[in-house]
C-alpha cells in the first residue's frame, strides 16, 4: 500500500469523524413542553420529488420542514431568511453539501483499504476512537446529562461472543421481533428472511436473506437453530458451512432490522404520516394534540435530515449494507405496504407470531411491561376528558382517526366498532411505542450488536474476507450519529396540560407516567444489567433527532 493512499485515507477518516462528531455534539435536545400550530400550507409529496436523485414515489412526506423544528440559533440572519422564505432550513442545507460529498473522490469511502483486525476489540478502538469517546464525554457534561443516559462504549453481548447464537439472538435484543411458530407444530419455529433475496445485492457479497428453522428444547428450555437455508443451500449443523450461513442469517436479521424495519416503518411511513396527521388535523389547543406532541415535534426535520445521511446515493445505507443502490431503493418502496401498525402492540404482535406459551420470551416481557404503562396513561388522560360518546362527537378527533386509517398502509387495524375511551387509548399507545420502545429496540440498540464484525457481519464477503476498514467505519459513524442526545421519555411533560378547569388533573395524569415509568426503571435496576434490556431511562421521547 503506498504511502499516498495511507495518506488519504488517514485526511479522510480524519474529515468525516470530525463530521460524526460534530452532528453528536451539536445535536441539542429539543423542548417539547409548548405545542406549536401547524402552518396549514402542509401537504404530502412523493420522496422523488424532495430528493430527485432517491428514486422513490411510494412513500410520500411532508413538503418541508417546519421551522418549530429547528435547532440551529434563530439568529437575524436566519430570522431574516425565515420571513423572506418560510421553507429555508439551515441545518438541511448543510447536510445537502456533505450528501453531495458523498458522490465525490472526497467522499468516506476509500475502495482498496484492508480488513479490520481480526481482534474485535481492536477493530473497535481503530474506528471508534479517542476522539469519538472524548466527544460524547464533553456533550454529557455541556447538556448536563444523567449518567445512565450517556452513551457507553459498546458491549459484546454473551450470544455473539464466539459465534452468534441464533437461538439467543432470537428471543432477545433487535431480532426479538422475527420469530414465530411454524404452522402445525409445538415446537418449530422460525426466522423467514427469504423475501430480501428478491432484491439485487453486491456480486462479491453473500446476499442477504435466509430461513432458518429453530427447535425449542423443552428439558433444558432453549431455543437451538436446526437448518439454515441461505445462497449456501440449505445447511443444518455439524456441515461444515454451519458458521457462515449462521453469519449470513444474522446479516440478513439486520439488514431487514435498519432498513425495513427502523427506516422504513418507524421513519419515512409509521413516523412521518403520524406526525403529518396529528398536525393537521388537530389544533394546538386540542386535548388529543397536547398528549402528541411531544412523540411528534421534530419529525419532518428530522426525517429530512437522515435521508441526507443515510438514503441518498453514496449514503450509509448503501455504503454498509449488502444491497446494491437500485436493490436498496426497490426494497424500501416495497415495504412500505407491509407497514401495520398492530405491530407495535406486542401483545398483539406475539399472538400474530404464535410465540405464546412455554417460550421464554424476555424482550417480549419487556416490551409488554413498557406498552402497558403507554397504553393506560392514554386511557387516563382520555377519560379526564371524554366519555365514549363524547369522543364520538368530536370533530378532530374523528377527522384524525379517519386521516390516519386512509394513509397509513393497512389502516389502523380497529375492529368494526364505534371508537371509545379504550380504542382510542390503543391506538395512541401505539404510536407512542412506536416512536418511544420500538425506535430505541431496532435503532439505538443496534449500537451494542452491529459493531461486534466477526460474529455479527452487516455483509458477508464470498471470499471469507473480514470487512474493509472503511465500510466499518461508516458503521461505526452511523451507529454513532444513531445515538446523539435526544429528548428523554422521563421529561416532565406537565407543562404540556391543557389549560382550564381539568389542567391540574391533568398534570397529574402526566406525572403518574412518569411515576410509573421510574417504578419499571427502578424494578429492573434491581436485576442485572444487559445490552438487551430496554430500560425507560435509555428511553426518547420520540423518533426525532
Ligand atoms: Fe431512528
Amino acid at each position: 500500500m503506498s504511502l499516498m493512499t495511507t495518506l488519504q485515507w488517514t485526511l479522510r477518516k480524519g474529515f468525516w469523524n470530525f463530521v460524526a462528531k460534530r452532528k453528536y455534539q451539536r445535536n441539542i435536545p429539543m423542548v417539547v413542553d409548548r405545542p406549536h400550530r401547524t402552518p396549514a400550507r402542509l401537504q404530502l409529496i412523493p420522496l422523488v420529488q424532495v430528493y430527485p436523485s432517491i428514486p422513490i414515489s411510494d412513500i410520500r412526506i411532508a413538503d418541508h420542514s417546519l421551522q418549530d423544528e429547528g435547532r440551529a440559533k434563530q439568529g437575524m440572519l436566519r430570522r431574516l431568511l425565515t420571513r423572506l422564505y418560510p421553507k429555508f432550513f439551515p441545518e438541511e442545507l448543510v447536510l445537502r453539501v456533505l450528501a453531495w460529498l458523498y458522490t465525490t473522490t472526497c467522499g468516506p469511502m476509500q475502495p482498496g483499504r484492508p480488513e479490520i483486525p481480526a481482534d474485535p476489540y481492536v477493530a473497535l478502538d481503530q474506528a471508534y476512537t479517542k476522539g469519538h469517546r472524548r466527544t460524547v464525554i464533553q456533550t454529557s457534561a455541556a447538556l448536563n446529562l444523567d449518567p445512565k443516559r450517556t452513551l457507553k462504549p459498546p458491549t459484546l453481548p454473551p450470544e455473539l461472543e464466539q459465534f452468534p447464537d441464533l437461538g439467543m439472538l432470537a428471543l432477545r435484543g433487535p431480532y426479538a421481533g422475527y420469530l414465530k411458530k411454524v404452522k402445525g407444530t409445538r415446537t418449530q419455529y422460525e426466522w423467514d428472511l427469504r423475501e430480501l433475496s428478491s432484491y439485487e445485492s453486491y456480486p462479491d457479497l453473500y446476499e442477504p436473506w435466509a430461513h432458518v428453522l429453530f427447535q425449542f428444547h423443552e428439558q433444558d428450555v432453549t431455543l437451538k437453530p436446526c437448518r439454515i437455508e441461505c445462497q449456501l443451500g440449505t445447511i443444518v449443523p455439524g456441515d461444515p458451512e454451519w458458521p457462515l450461513a449462521s453469519r449470513i442469517a444474522v446479516c440478513a436479521a439486520t439488514t431487514d432490522t435498519a432498513l425495513i424495519r427502523h427506516w422504513t416503518w418507524t421513519h419515512l411511513v409509521g413516523g412521518e404520516l403520524f406526525a403529518f396527521a396529528t398536525r393537521t388535523k388537530l389544533t394546538d389547543s386540542h386535548p388529543l394534540y397536547r398528549l402528541l406532541w411531544p412523540h411528534l415535534v421534530g419529525t419532518q426535520a428530522s426525517n429530512r435530515l437522515a435521508t441526507l445521511g443515510q438514503l441518498v446515493p453514496g449514503g450509509d445505507f448503501e455504503a454498509v449494507y449488502s444491497l446494491t443502490y437500485k436493490g436498496l431503493c426497490h426494497l424500501i418502496s416495497k415495504s412500505t405496504a407491509t407497514f401495520r401498525l398492530g405491530s407495535f402492540d406486542p401483545r398483539e404482535d406475539r399472538h400474530r407470531r404464535d410465540i405464546r406459551g412455554i417460550l421464554p420470551t424476555p424482550t417480549l416481557d419487556n416490551c409488554k411491561r413498557l406498552f402497558r404503562i403507554m397504553q393506560a396513561h392514554a386511557y387516563r388522560y382520555f377519560r379526564l376528558y371524554y366519555t365514549d360518546e363524547a369522543i364520538r362527537y368530536d370533530e378532530q378527533i374523528q377527522d384524525w382517526v379517519g386521516e390516519l386509517d386512509r394513509l397509513l398502509p393497512n389502516g389502523l387495524g380497529l375492529p368494526p366498532v364505534k371508537l371509545g375511551c379504550v380504542a382510542l387509548a390503543n391506538v395512541v399507545a401505539k404510536l407512542m411505542y412506536m416512536e418511544c420502545v420500538h425506535h430505541e429496540q431496532v435503532g439505538t440498540h443496534c449500537w451494542n450488536y452491529q459493531l461486534w464484525a466477526h460474529t455479527h457481519p452487516v455483509r458477508v464477503y464470498r471470499d471469507n474476507r473480514r470487512v474493509p476498514e472503511d465500510v466499518y467505519q461508516r458503521l461505526v459513524n452511523t451507529n454513532y450519529v444513531l445515538n446523539i442526545v435526544r429528548t428523554p421519555l422521563l421529561s416532565d411533560l406537565t407543562s404540556l396540560a391543557l389549560e382550564g378547569e381539568r389542567m391540574e388533573e391533568a398534570k397529574r395524569v402526566f406525572r403518574v407516567f412518569t411515576d410509573r415509568l421510574r417504578d419499571l426503571e427502578h424494578a429492573m435496576e434491581r436485576e442485572p444489567w444487559a445490552p438487551w434490556k430496554i430500560y425507560p431511562a435509555q428511553l426518547e421521547v420520540s423518533i426525532n433527532a
